[in-house]
């Protein structure tokens, strides 16, 4: 029995020496040495290449080396009725918390500006509102949104969530689905983009979507590049109807070095490191899910296919 792991080279070796001391009765391999196909019954994987997972017959379940589980479904010719498991846990909530906290207050508390004031040696005194006076808008309300909607609440936001069912929350108004989504974002001074992609979410931040919020709002984005169309954020921070945009996912990855997102005064650029996984917190949450499956038990983390995320 064994279990192939397909990562990105940089911590790849992490990645397997991690899983094959957590797991030590399953050979543990990395994908350029996968060893004999059909002894292969685990995948752990970040964004396999179109009909990899295929070639191996005897493949049980596919492990997501993330949260979402788009960059496997986008596999055409992905074997049919394998159980996919994403990877959750404190680890990637607290730093998705810490992550959403930092750009909001960034943006709330002026500091592009104020880093532009330094260069040109202004003192510039700003009368920046308390955070009581913001509406931050977190759109997804599951284990990454809810505990990012809590957390800004702490911190006094007026934060409202854009969800798909309807919640019962005490701390945030909620709203819910397409038939919402204007007056959810009506009067967001800053939106948290937390959505996984599917087809509903696929394309949903565009020039209608910026037209609705307030002039000068701003996007915070750490969901997924293909929710946006690059063009009409841009439109959006050129005409002023947005006021700034942090991006921590992009339609490809890594950004290509002249992509227009790079040199624009208006966004700031974080590498898909919101909430990355590390290989110790990581590793010990997806050998948990592993021995769960062998167990026969129930997985939290298994994703419902029909939902699709
Ligand atoms: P969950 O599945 O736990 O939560 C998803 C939330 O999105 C749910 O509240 C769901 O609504 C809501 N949602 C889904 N579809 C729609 C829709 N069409 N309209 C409105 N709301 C919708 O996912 P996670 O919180 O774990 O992760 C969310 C995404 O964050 C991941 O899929 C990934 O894309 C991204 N991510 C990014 C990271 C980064 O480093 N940038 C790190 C980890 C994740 P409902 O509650 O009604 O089901
Ligand atoms: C993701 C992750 O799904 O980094 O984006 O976990």
């Amino acid at each position: 029995m064994s279990l192939v792991i397909r990562v990105g080279p940089q911590r790849a070796k992490w990645w397997l020496d991690t899983l094959q001391e957590l797991l030590p009765d399953i050979d543990c391999h990395l994908w350029n040495n996968p060893g004999p196909a059909d002894k292969v019954q685990y995948a752990v994987v970040w964004d396999p290449p179109t009909g990899w997972l295929r070639t191996f017959p005897n493949l049980k379940a596919i492990f997501s080396v993330g949260a979402g589980i788009d960059h496997i479904l986008a596999d055409k010719e992905l074997p049919a009725g394998i159980p996919i498991v994403r990877t959750t846990g404190n680890e990637l909530r607290q730093r998705v918390r810490e992550y959403a906290a930092l750009h909001v207050l960034r943006f709330h508390r002026k500091l592009p500006e104020i880093e532009v004031a330094q260069k040109e040696h202004k003192w510039t005194q700003y009368v920046e509102p308390l955070a009581g006076d913001i509406i931050v808008g977190v759109m997804g309300f599951g284990n990454l949104g809810k505990p990012v909607a809590q957390s800004l609440h702490q911190l006094g936001y007026s934060v409202r969530v854009w969800a798909r069912s309807n919640k019962s929350v005490d701390f945030a108004e909620v709203y819910v689905g397409n038939a919402q989504l204007e007056q959810f974002l009506k009067n967001c001074n800053i939106v948290v983009c937390l959505l996984p992609l599917t087809h509903e979410t696929v394309n949903l931040l565009r020039r209608d979507f910026f037209d609705s919020m307030p002039g000068g709002s701003y996007l915070i984005h750490a969901g997924r590049g293909q929710q946006l169309i690059d063009r009409d954020l841009i439109d959006a921070l050129d005409s002023g109807q947005l006021g700034g945009a942090t991006l921590d996912v992009f339609r490809e990855e890594p950004l290509p070095v002249d992509h227009p997102f790079w040199s624009h005064p208006k966004i700031l650029i974080t590498s898909h490191t919101a909430g990355f996984i590390d290989p110790d917190s990581g590793g010990q949450i997806i050998a948990r899910n592993v021995r769960a499956f062998q167990a026969g038990e129930d997985i939290a983390d298994a994703v419902d296919l029909i939902r699709g995320y």
